[in-house]
């Protein structure tokens, strides 16, 4: 089968700044894919290009066989009309470090909010949708609390279910457990652990080396805005080949 994922030689500066310095890495379809790596070494730039956050400069994005931003004819890029990219972002869930909920409404009404106004979905269909998803983050019992009155685990664990209520082939997490305090970083894992196990698949940027090396298939090591390495989570965390992943790894755990 194809990648879900494709990053051909991909490129992305700010100003003079090359955060992205010709990224190339292939994501299978129900792979988990943990991304580690010093701070501004661009692995949230990674995944803001894939969620077209940003756009790349050059190389190209693929995600289930399309390319990312751009349409090809001839040999010709033409940038997609911001209808498209909105289309295209679909595909993709993204959870962030910060929650992000919509502070006035409720946990079940955050988890509806999409597929009504955006899938246009019918309004009891998609609140028992949205209670299932509820139910399987763990927080059936909590459909009717604003943010404010829940605690930073429970609305990551909200914020996740929000991400899937709109169907994604492709989910992507940038430290979603590193804004919360450490008693309740072991629920949101637990979280994303299930939905491993459920054959989604998983772009993960933490620095849950436990985590990564329990849930993920792969790990990438990115330094500067490159891979500096990659493969299998026993190898690059306990028998790294670089000196700067051995390095990382080290300070990580100290
Ligand atoms: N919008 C922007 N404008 C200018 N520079 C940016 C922008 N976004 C990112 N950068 C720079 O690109 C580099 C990579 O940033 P990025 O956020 O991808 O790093 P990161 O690996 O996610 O780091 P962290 O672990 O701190 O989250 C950094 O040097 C950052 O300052
Ligand atoms: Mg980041």
């Amino acid at each position: 089968m194809n990648a879900l994922v494709r990053a051909v030689e991909v490129r992305k500066s700010f100003g003079t700044f090359e955060a992205l310095r010709g990224i190339n890495l292939d994501i299978e379809h129900a792979e988990v894919l943990c991304i580690i790596g010093p701070s501004g070494s661009g692995k949230s730039t990674f995944l803001r290009c894939i969620n077209q956050l940003e756009i790349i400069d050059q190389g190209a994005l693929m995600v289930d066989g399309e390319l990312v931003g751009f349409r090809r004819s001839g040999d010709k890029l033409h940038q997609l009309s911001e209808r498209e990219i909105a289309r295209q972002r679909l595909a993709t869930g993204m959870v962030f470090q910060r929650f992000n909920l919509f502070p006035h409404l409720t946990a079940l009404q955050n988890v509806t909010e999409g597929p009504v106004q955006v899938l246009r979905r019918g309004k009891a269909e998609a609140t028992q949708e949205a209670m299932d998803l509820l139910a399987r983050v763990g927080l059936a019992d909590k459909a009717g609390n604003y943010p404010s009155q829940l605690s930073g685990g429970q609305q990551q664990r909200v914020a996740i279910a929000r991400a899937l209520a709109m169907k994604p082939k492709l989910m992507l997490f940038d430290e979603p457990t590193s804004a919360l305090d450490p008693e309740l970083v072991g629920e949101v894992l637990g979280v994303m652990r299930d939905l491993a196990a459920s054959g989604m698949t998983m772009v993960v940027v933490t620095h849950e080396l436990g985590f990564a090396r329990e849930v993920a298939g792969r790990v990438v090591f990115m330094d500067r805005g490159e891979i500096v390495e990659m493969g299998d989570p026993n190898q690059v965390l306990e028998k790294p080949s670089h000196p700067r992943t051995q390095e990382f790894i080290s300070a990580v755990l100290a």
